[in-house]
């Protein structure tokens, strides 16, 4: 039967959402892109070879699977042509499976020149951004002077729009960030190149999807960044600038939220973050830089160092119910393989009093985790595809965040590549 899933990180983002989209992709016929843009980087690995994705969906190396960009994604076409290039030799058919809304914000040179200069010009204060013009091109979409797709298709379209939008841009460019402009005929020219080359890809997202649903395919919707980046729900102000939980699969992609069937949150075994902003488990010790070495945490598309830190299960548990999470998968448990002990965080004290729940973001910066100690294990788990063979202690250590975070871990990643992974529960069961 069916069945339509939302995949989604569950923390700060780089869970390993790309590795378990692309293990889930053979259940599915489409996989669908809702939100973010290419400030996200997904790693597939399958037979040791490596993928990264930013804006293509991570079902792209199934050559039967269509892939979609919902109207929720901010779209960068130099971003998507260039990725596109990438994969050509290694992937077939893209262009013609690869299918984009002719609603999406497109990310334009100044937004991406923004970006820059207001981390520039807040200094220490700085979210620590991917840099790509994310939060600019949302800003623009909420402000109703957006340039969709659907702009750079027509010569007269493209240039009045463009032009009615740099009045404002380069204004502010010029007398509030003493910058440079932008030339606004040698944009039309750029954009209506990339408008004429990614045509053939463009489309009615929302029909199309319906079209596979009516066929009896299934859904796949991919998630990008996590749900304490989601700009409603996350540690606000350092996120990113959409939603990157559940509800948004259905608005980023033009599908009614009752065919939605389950949602599976990716958890690391343990935290990271890229870019600032409170992390209450942060390790600045040796064995944070033995997870940040050994999970060989640099982010995928800035290549920036990974903060890393312990299991956050106050964290994960209001992720789970902010999603309405149906099952969880845990990634990177091998990550913890060798360690003498494991640490869980259970609660949170801010000037040595409990705070019950998840705290508002001033307490979240301030406060103390307070951690139950488990024993690690020294047998090795990376590899491991069946759960009866995990070490004791790596299952009890499963066990207690699932009863900490009140969802099953019906998933366990423990490598890299597609086949390392123990499937308990298949959402498609
Ligand atoms: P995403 O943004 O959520 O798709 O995650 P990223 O791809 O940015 O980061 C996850 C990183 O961990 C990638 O380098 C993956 O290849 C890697 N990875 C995923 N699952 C596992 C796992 O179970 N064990 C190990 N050691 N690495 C993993
Ligand atoms: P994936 O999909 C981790 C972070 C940035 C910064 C904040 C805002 O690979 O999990 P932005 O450029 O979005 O305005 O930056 O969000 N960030 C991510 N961190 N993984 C990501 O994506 C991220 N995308 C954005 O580091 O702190
Ligand atoms: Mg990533």
């Amino acid at each position: 039967m069916a069945k339509n899933i939302v995949v989604l990180g569950i923390q700060w983002g780089d869970e390993g959402k790309g590795k378990i989209v692309d293990l889930l992709t053979r259940h599915v016929g489409a996989v669908v892109r809702f939100q973010g843009g290419h400030n996200a980087g997904h790693t597939l690995v399958v037979d040791g070879r490596k993928t990264i994705l930013h804006l293509i969906p991570s079902g792209i190396l199934h050559s039967n699977v269509k892939c979609f960009i919902g109207s929720g994604v901010v779209l960068s076409p130099a971003a998507l042509i260039q990725e596109i290039e990438a994969l050509q030799g290694s992937v077939t058919n893209i262009e013609r499976r690869l299918r984009i809304s002719h609603t999406c914000p497109v990310i334009m040179p100044y937004h991406t020149l923004l970006d820059k200069l207001r981390e520039s010009a807040k200094g220490k204060k700085a979210i620590g951004t991917t840099g790509r013009g994310i939060g600019p091109a949302y800003e623009d979409k909420a402000a109703r002077r957006g340039i969709r797709f659907s702009d750079l298709l027509n010569e007269d379209v493209c240039r009045s729009r463009i032009e009615e939008v740099l009045d404002y841009h380069n204004f502010v460019l010029k007398h509030f960030y003493h910058s440079d402009t932008i030339d606004a005929d040698n944009l039309v020219r750029e954009s209506l190149t990339f408008g004429e080359q990614l045509a053939p890809m463009i489309g009615d997202v929302t029909v199309e999807l319906t079209d596979c649903i009516a066929q009896g395919d299934s859904i796949l919707f991919e998630g990008a960044q996590g749900t304490m980046l989601d700009i409603d729900h996350g540690t606000y102000p350092y996120v990113t600038s959409s939603n990157t939980t559940a509800g948004a699969a259905s608005t980023g992609s033009g599908i009614g939220p009752m065919l939605i069937d389950g949602i599976l949150g990716i958890a690391k075994a343990y935290t990271t973050r890229v870019g600032s902003g409170p992390f209450p488990t942060e390790l600045f010790d040796e064995t944070g830089a033995k997870l940040a070495s050994r999970g060989q945490e640099f982010g995928s598309t800035t290549g920036r160092p990974r903060r890393c830190g312990w299991f956050d299960a106050v964290m994960v548990q209001r992720a789970c119910l902010v999603n309405g999470v149906s099952s969880l998968c845990l990634t990177k448990l091998d990550v913890l393989d060798g360690l003498d002990e494991v640490k869980i965080c259970t609660g949170y004290e801010v000037d040595g009093t409990y705070v019950e729940g998840f705290p508002d973001i001033a307490r979240l910066s301030t406060c103390r985790p307070i951690y139950e100690v488990l024993p690690g294990w020294q047998a090795a788990t990376a590899g491991i595809k069946t759960y009866t063979d995990l070490p004791q202690a790596a299952k009890d250590y499963i066990d207690r965040l699932e009863n900490l975070t009140g969802c099953s871990v019906d998933l366990v990643s423990t490598g890299p590549d597609r086949v390392n992974t123990i499937v308990r529960n298949s959402p498609y069961s």
